[in-house]
């Protein structure tokens, strides 16, 4: 994701470690790299879920994965993002933040996974900071795209589902399962609903900009019919691989 920079983007990612780092290649013949995008309650951890049992099902070497978190570094600044009592954290550092857990999940999970042939699903990515902290916080792309490629060393999904779904309905998922669950990461959920509503047509927006990448997935339907919308999209992309 973002353009160009490629040259720059070799050196920094050179001064690091010896993970390759331009463009794709990384990836190997078979690694498959897919993410899931949404607002809150959309279905993204419901779906990335059934679409990793169907395809070790079938036999596929899966990493599931979430940002930010992932790794147990990640975790650990997932817990900064997320705590509601944390209402003093101010956008900038929200946006390292988020970039710090995935520079750390992209090295220590996802480019080793995928150099590996197996397939990473992805429970959000820098889609989800480019909507939220780039969109929602009104930091602008282009910052994003910045740190993408100090943090990401050229990685772009294959694929990324976007589960649309009005903020009210998702919202209202989403606090059903917090209180079910007793969460408190609930601090992107306390947003304001003009917050939300930026999110959402920021994820359509995107979609219309980049259709061979990310596509739009109606999320307000059974969670199976759901699924089989994700599958639809997954399945092509599985015939152009060698068999598991
Ligand atoms: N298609 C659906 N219809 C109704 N409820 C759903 C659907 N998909 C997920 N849910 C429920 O809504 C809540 C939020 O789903 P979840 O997968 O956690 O969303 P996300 O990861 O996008 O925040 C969960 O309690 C889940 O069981
Ligand atoms: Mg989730």
């Amino acid at each position: 994701m973002g353009g160009g920079g490629k040259g720059s983007h070799a050196i920094i990612a050179s001064s690091l470690d010896p993970i390759p780092t331009a463009g794709r290649r990384f990836t190997g013949g078979r690694g498959l790299f897919i993410t899931f995008e949404g607002p809150e309650g959309s279905g993204k951890s419901t779906q990335l879920l059934s679409l990793a049992a169907r395809l070790r099902q079938q036999g596929w070497a899966v990493l599931e994965t979430a940002e930010p978190g992932g790794t147990p570094i990640g975790l650990q600044i997932r817990r900064v993002l997320l705590d509601a009592k944390n209402r003093e954290l101010r956008p900038t550092t929200e946006l390292l933040l988020m970039f710090a857990a995935r520079a750390q999940n992209v090295d220590q999970w996802i480019l080793p996974a995928l150099s590996d042939g197996q397939i990473v699903l992805c429970d959000r990515f820098t889609d989800s900071t480019l909507v939220y902290q780039g969109v929602g916080r009104g930091l602008g792309s282009e910052v994003v795209y910045e740190l993408d490629r100090i943090a990401c060393r050229g990685l772009a999904p294959d694929l990324t589902l976007v589960i649309d779904i009005d903020a009210e309905t998702g919202l209202e998922r989403a606090k059903l399962r917090n209180r079910e669950e007793n969460a408190i990461e609930t601090r992107m959920e306390d947003q304001e609903a003009a917050f939300h509503a930026r999110v959402r047509e920021a994820y359509r927006r995107l979609a219309e900009d980049e259709p061979e990448r990310v596509r739009l997935i109606e999320g307000d339907r059974p969670i199976k019919v759901v699924a089989e919308a994700v599958w639809a999209q997954v399945e092509p992309l599985l015939a152009r691989r060698a068999s598991p």
